[in-house]
């Protein structure tokens, strides 16, 4: 499989180092969501599942899982760094861009993804594309942050730490912003899928007070997007370092952005 080198518009490269550790974080906070509405609908043996922006593996598998040999899991996203050790069997991985590239063929009965939208510049496409693979009666479980809504990484903002951690937060929105994210986006996952035409649409919203995924998933971010931060003045070195060993005590209480899924079937 050929490497992209292309520039989405994507912060976060999959294929840095800290990626892998942040895929491990989300996981550990999201999947017993993901997996909860996963189950809610139905999802069963064999099924066929299109995970769009998978990541890591841990969700195809989990799918994988619930089809099982009489399933199928297609599992696609631009960067396939770190799932493509999962191809074969249920699981077929492809490079492949949501809102650029034809929908898999074959009609799902699940199209779900995952933290992705909010990062696609053209998201209204990708989602024309994903509700085009569903097969009549399937569902889309689409599951996005909404930062807006909980813009705070401490929303205890009890002292120097949490305040610090709290504007660089704001520091990797503006970053997110300026490439083109939609800080806002996932509030209105309802009412799109309810305009792409389908039906019985619910949505419901999560997001950890805090965990010790939390500290993670902040450290790897923070590590990652640190150039750009000090490139754009948003933050200085010695702030960042200072930020990380107050992360690394263990005593911040961090938060995510809500995660918003919203589901709905097609007719
Ligand atoms: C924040 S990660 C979320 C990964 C995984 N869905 C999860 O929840 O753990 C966003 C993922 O979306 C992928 N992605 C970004 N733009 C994409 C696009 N246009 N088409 C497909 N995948 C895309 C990235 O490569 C990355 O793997």
């Amino acid at each position: 499989m050929a490497e992209n080198n292309a520039d989405h518009g994507y912060l976060l490269d999959n294929r840095q180092s800290e990626a892998g550790v942040r895929f491990g974080a989300l996981g550990e906070l999201f999947d017993p969501v993901t997996f909860r509405h996963v189950d809610q609908l139905g999802i069963t043996s064999g099924m066929r599942c299109w995970e769009v922006g998978a990541g890591s593996p841990s969700v195809p598998l989990g799918l994988a899982e619930r089809v099982g040999p009489a399933g199928a899991v297609v599992a696609t996203d631009i960067d396939v760094s770190w799932t493509r050790a999962i191809d074969g069997g249920v699981v077929e991985v492809v490079r492949h861009d949501v809102a650029a590239d034809p929908p898999p063929p074959g009609g799902f009965d699940l199209v779900h993804a995952r933290l992705v939208l909010v990062h696609v510049t053209d998201r209204a496409e990708a989602l024309r594309r994903m509700v085009q693979a569903l097969r009549p009666g399937g569902w889309l479980l689409l599951e996005d942050a909404d930062p807006g809504l909980q813009p705070l990484l401490c929303p205890d903002e009890s002292g120097p730490e949490q305040r610090l951690a709290n504007r660089l937060r704001s520091g990797f929105r503006d970053l997110m912003a300026a490439r083109g994210a939609d800080l806002a986006y996932g509030r209105t996952l309802p009412r799109l899928l309810r305009e792409a035409g389908l039906e019985d649409v619910r949505a419901d919203a999560y997001f950890p007070i805090t965990s010790p995924a939390c500290a993670v998933l902040e450290a790897a971010t923070v590590r990652q997007i640190r150039p750009r931060l000090v490139a754009a003045g948003l933050a200085t070195e010695e702030e960042i370092d200072r930020h990380l060993t107050n992360v690394a005590t263990g005593r911040l209480d961090l938060a995510t952005a809500p995660m918003i899924s919203a589901w709905g079937r097609r007719p």
